[in-house]
C-alpha cells in the first residue's frame, strides 16, 4: 500500500535529511500551473516569489514542458565533446533575441556570473593590456551574484560571506546607486579595472530600484575608462520589471549580459552569458566550459521558453499589471506597510514590525490566505508573480495580501 505523507512529514524529512542551509516556509509543494502551486493536501496558492523570478512563464508552461519532453526522448546530453543539432540553433535564436554575436551557455546564476567574471579579466588581459594577474572589477554593495566562493568575496552581506574566507582578491566594492563612487574608482585606477558589475534592480538586498538614469551614467563612465559594464540580469531579466531586460528601461546595452532563472520558465537550470566577438572571442578552446552547459534539453527549453515571453507578450504584461499592483498596495493604508517599490511585476513592501510581528508573521499569514511571498533581509516581502497572472486573479491575490496584513492592524 502506497504510505500517505502529510506537510508535517516532508518537513520533518528535510529537516532530518537535508542540510539546512534554508529557512522555508511552511508549505509543501506538489503541483504547480500557471500562476498557483497546490500543496499536499490540496490547498490553494497565488505563488508570488516564482522560484525567485525563474517562473515567469507560469508554472509547467504546456509549450515549455512539451518541448522538454520530446528532446529527452531523443537525447538529453553529449558534452560538447562533440556537437549536436540542439545547440547551434539555439545559439542562433538567443543572439538574434538579444542582439549580441555570441553566447556561452551555462547552467545556475552563479556559474554564469564566474564565467562573466573570467571573461572580463580575460579581455582585461588580453584586449586592455592591463599588467598579468592585476586585474580588477568593481562590484556594488549589498549585491546578490549566487553563492561560489568568488562571488560571496564580492558580497557586503555577512550572512553570504562569513566564515567562508579566505576571499578571491580584485574585487572593489563601492556603494550601490552612487555615480560619483564608481567615478572616484574609474580616476583613481582605471588601467588596471577590467570591468563593473551590477544588477539594474538588486534583487535579493528588498527589490532596490537605482535612481533613474544610474544605469545609463555609470554605462558612460565605463566606456570612457575603456571598462567592461556588466549586467547581472539573473533576477531582473526575461521580462520580470516589465521591459525584456531591466537596462532597456535607459536603453542601455551591456557589454556582457548575464541570464539565468526565466531562461527555462523554471523547468530546468539554464544560464547564459552573451557579448560580442572583441569580448568573447577571447576565451578559446579549452579554457572554459561545464558539462550540463548548452546540452540538447536545455537548447530547446530555452528556446521555448524565450518564445513564451515573446508570443504572450509578459513584457507589456508585467508593466501593466507591476502598476496595478503598486497603485493598490500604496493607498492601502495600514501602520505595517512602510513603502512599496519596484518595476514592473517584481517588487518590494517594506514592513514597520508591529507588537513584536515581523515580516516573516506577515508571510504566514498571507500563506494562511492562499498567497505564497517570503521575506528577504527581515523586513521586506518580495512580490513577484508569474508574469502569465490574469488581472483578475492579480486583483484576487492583491485582496488576500491586504486581509493578511490587515489582520495585524
Ligand atoms: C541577480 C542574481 N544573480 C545570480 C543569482 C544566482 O543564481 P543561482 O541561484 O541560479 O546560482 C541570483 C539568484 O537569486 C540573482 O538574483
Amino acid at each position: 500500500m502506497k504510505q500517505k505523507f502529510s506537510s508535517k512529514d516532508f518537513i520533518e524529512m528535510e529537516n532530518n535529511y537535508g542540510a539546512h542551509n534554508y529557512h522555508p516556509l511552511p508549505v509543501v509543494l506538489s503541483k504547480g500551473l500557471g500562476a498557483k502551486v497546490w500543496d499536499v493536501e490540496g490547498r490553494e496558492y497565488y505563488d508570488f516569489l516564482s522560484a525567485y523570478s525563474a517562473v515567469n512563464q507560469g508554472h509547467c508552461h504546456p509549450k515549455i514542458v512539451q518541448a522538454m519532453k520530446d528532446q529527452c526522448e531523443t537525447l538529453t546530453l553529449t558534452s560538447r565533446a562533440f556537437y549536436n543539432d540542439c545547440l547551434g540553433p539555439y545559439e542562433k535564436f538567443i543572439t538574434d533575441y538579444f542582439g549580441y554575436d555570441k553566447v556561452l551557455p551555462m547552467k545556475s546564476g552563479a556559474e554564469a556570473d564566474e564565467t562573466a567574471l573570467k571573461l572580463a579579466r580575460k579581455w582585461g588581459y588580453l584586449k586592455k593590456g592591463i599588467e598579468p594577474n592585476t586585474a580588477k572589477i568593481i562590484c556594488c554593495n549589498d549585491n546578490f551574484h549566487g553563492r561560489t566562493i568568488t562571488i560571496v568575496s564580492m558580497s557586503s552581506d555577512p550572512d553570504a560571506y562569513a566564515d567562508y574566507g579566505p576571499f578571491t582578491p580584485g574585487f572593489i566594492k563601492i556603494p550601490y546607486n552612487d555615480v560619483e563612487a564608481l567615478k572616484a574608482e574609474l580616476e583613481k585606477d582605471s588601467e588596471h579595472i577590467a570591468a563593473f558589475i551590477l544588477e539594474p534592480i538588486q534583487g535579493e538586498a528588498g527589490v532596490y530600484v537605482p535612481d533613474e538614469g544610474y544605469l545609463a551614467k555609470t554605462y558612460e563612465l565605463c566606456k570612457q575608462h575603456n571598462v567592461l559594464f556588466i549586467a547581472d540580469e539573473v533576477q531582473t531579466g526575461i521580462a520580470r520589471t516589465g521591459k525584456m531586460l531591466a537596462c532597456d528601461h535607459e536603453n542601455v546595452r551591456p557589454d556582457i549580459l548575464i541570464l539565468g532563472k526565466a531562461l527555462s520558465g523554471g523547468a530546468m537550470p539554464i544560464s547564459a552569458v552573451l557579448a560580442d566577438d572583441e569580448i568573447m572571442l577571447c576565451i578559446k578552446p579549452g579554457e572554459h566550459g561545464s558539462t550540463f552547459g548548452g546540452n540538447p534539453v536545455a537548447a530547446k527549453v530555452a528556446v521555448a521558453a524565450l518564445t513564451v515571453i515573446k508570443e504572450e507578450k509578459l513584457a507589456e504584461k508585467a508593466e501593466y499589471l507591476g502598476k496595478i499592483f503598486r497603485d493598490e498596495i500604496s493607498n492601502f493604508k495600514s501602520d505595517m506597510i512602510e513603502l512599496v517599490r519596484g518595476k514592473g511585476l517584481l517588487n518590494a513592501v517594506i514592513i514597520k514590525p508591529k507588537d513584536g510581528k515581523e515580516a516573516w508573521d506577515v508571510c504566514l499569514k498571507m500563506a494562511e490566505n492562499g498567497v505564497l511571498a517570503k521575506p528577504t533581509h527581515r523586513h521586506i516581502i518580495r512580490f513577484a508573480p508569474p508574469l502569465v497572472i490574469t488581472e483578475e486573479q492579480l486583483r484576487d491575490a492583491i485582496e488576500r495580501i491586504k486581509k493578511s496584513i490587515e489582520f495585524f492592524d
